[in-house]
Parts: C-alpha cells; structure tokens; sequence
C-alpha cells in the first residue's frame, strides 16, 4: 500500500469567506503614504483594499470577477468617493488602465490565485464535488473553460499541463486515461466525474491511502492554465513596474511554486539591470499562528520590489 506525496496546500473543501493572506507584512511592505494611489490586482473581497484605504491610501483594484466587481463598486466605491476605483479588467492591463484613469500609482499589490467564495461557487465547477461542467474560469470571457481544454488538448498537451502546472505525479496516466475515456465518449464532464476518474486512476495504480484528495493537483493545474494565471502574474508585475516612480513598490503573494519561481526571476534580472532592489531575498512567509488561523495561507510566499 502506498501514499502519496504531499502536495501544494489546495483544499478539498472550500468555505465562501475569504480570509486575506499576509494582510498586515503585504501592505507595509507597500509603505502606504495618505493621499496616493496604490493598484490592489486583486481585489477579491477586499482584505488588502480596506487596508490600505485605513492607512489613507487611494485605492485602484482590478479584478476579473464580475461578482469582486459587483462587491467593490456596492461596497468601497460608495464607502470611499474619490478614494476607491474598481474595474473589471485584468491587471496585465494595468498599464493601459492607469494611463486611460490618468491615475499614478505608487505600489502595485498582487495577491494571486483564486478567492474562496470562487473555490464554493458551484457553477464554477471547482470543487471535486460540484456536478456543474468544468469551467473554471474566473474571468467569464475567457474563450475556452476547463471542459473545453479536456475535450480538445492532445495528450501531451494535457500531460505538460498536469506535470508543469500540478507536479501530478501520475501526470502521464491520467492524461493517457482522460484521452482514452474521450475516444470512447466517456470524458468525465463535472467537478464530480473528474475527482472520481482521478482517484480510479490512483486506486488501480496501487495508492490507497492520501491526505489530500489525489485529484488536488490535476484540478489546480486545469484552473491555472484555464486562467493563464503565470503568463497574467508575469504581465501584471513587468507592466505594473513601467507606470511606478522611484521608490515605488510592487508586492506579490503567490500560492504555487511555478508562480513563486516567475517572480523571483523577473526581481532578480531588474535587481541586475539597475532597475531596483528585491526587497526580501528569500521572501517572506506567514507566521505560525497564521496558518493555524488560515489554512489557506500554508503554501504562500511575499516578494517585494523596491523600484530605482
Ligand atoms: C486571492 S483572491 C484576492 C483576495 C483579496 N486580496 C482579499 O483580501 O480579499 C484573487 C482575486 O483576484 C482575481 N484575479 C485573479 N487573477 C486576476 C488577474 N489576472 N487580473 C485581475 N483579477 C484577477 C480573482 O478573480 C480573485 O477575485
């Protein structure tokens, strides 16, 4: 009997409140001075924008959820007139956006990956429980959803997503197995079908007992590549960077180690071109007494960028 690895802190169940991760380190380390603007990427439900509109700054947040949206512009907007904007757009735009709002941030905040409440929306077909179609889109104007890349990639293209973007183990079975099962017309379709196919695959390959549920790392791999999530983190940061001044801020929380690896690289190639200093080398990680509080917060890691 086997068990298998540990893997990268995604949950089998999801609660729909939000609890932000790093609340306090992520907006010091953006050094809030009243009256600027500052570009919350992500809003969610706004953990990170109230913060730094308590401290006096001007809030501009992003997101690519019409429901964020809907609770920024319900909620802050009219808290704040004047000092909160949201938009629905995504923050690789946030060059574009600050230029068209004429506004001119001084620190760039992203807290990546996926709200909670967006994790329990069943429609979404996120969780391994839900019995709506795999979508998975936290933008709904993306082109194709998570059902779209199981019924169309070959099976290489789904192995590379399943090993680069979940470090799935048994990436290469499980992508022979969900080709097979397509060629009979037999693909599972739900968030329910796919945690089941997923954990068959495991139980014939002899693992029995897990931790974790043994779809966690397929079905955060599909979300990941559904979102683009690495190519808009990396966007966001290299185009937020062009519209800050000297001694501007960016901050990144990120949850997965693809996601981690993107941004040190991009800090340590500006750091080399003179184009700043990296903040926390190594980057900062939550406290103990914050994991126990937030599970969630177990896998993240804070990078800053100090702009020249
Ligand atoms: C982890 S949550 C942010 C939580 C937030 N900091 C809080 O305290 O409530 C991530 C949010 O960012 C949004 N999002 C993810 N990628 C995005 C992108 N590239 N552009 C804009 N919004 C994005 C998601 O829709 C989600 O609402």
């Amino acid at each position: 009997m086997e068990s298998l690895p540990e893997d990268s802190g995604e949950e089998a169940s999801f609660s729909a409140s939000h609890i932000p991760v790093m609340l306090v380190p992520a907006v010091d380390a953006l050094m809030v001075s009243a009256g600027e603007w500052y570009v919350d990427g992500t809003f969610g439900h706004g953990g990170h924008s109230g913060e730094i509109l308590a401290r006096g700054g001007n809030v501009l947040a992003f997101d690519v959820d019409p429901a964020a949206v809907a609770r920024g512009t319900a909620g802050y907007q009219k808290e704040y007139p004047g000092r909160f904007l949201i938009v629905a757009e995504n923050h690789r735009n946030v060059a574009e956006v600050t230029a068209r709002l004429n506004i001119r941030p001084r620190g760039i905040l992203i807290d990546s990956g996926w709200a909670s409440s967006q994790m329990a929306d069943e429609a979404l077909g996120m969780s391994f429980l839900s019995e709506a179609p795999l979508d998975m889109r936290m933008d709904p104007t993306l082109e194709s959803c998570a059902l779209d890349l199981l019924e169309t990639l070959e099976q290489e293209e789904l192995l590379q997503i399943f090993s680069d973007l979940g470090e799935e183990p048994l990436a290469w079975v499980i992508a022979r197995n969900l080709v097979e099962a397509r060629s009979r017309g037999h693909l599972p379709r739900t968030g329910k079908d796919l945690a089941a196919f997923i954990s068959g695959v495991y139980y014939r390959k002899g693992f029995r007992r897990s931790r974790k549920h043994p779809a966690t790392r397929v079905f955060m791999a599909l979300r990941i590549a559904v979102n683009r999530e690495i190519e808009s983190l990396s966007l966001g940061i290299t185009e937020g960077r062009k519209v800050l001044p000297v001694s501007g801020r960016i901050v990144v929380i990120s949850f997965h180690s693809r996601e981690d690896r993107v941004v040190k690289h991009l800090f340590k190639d500006w750091s080399r071109s003179g184009l700043g200093e990296t903040l926390f080398h190594r980057g900062l990680v939550p406290d103990p007494s914050e994991i126990r509080e937030n599970p969630r917060a177990r896998s993240a890691r804070m990078r800053a960028f100090s702009i020249a």
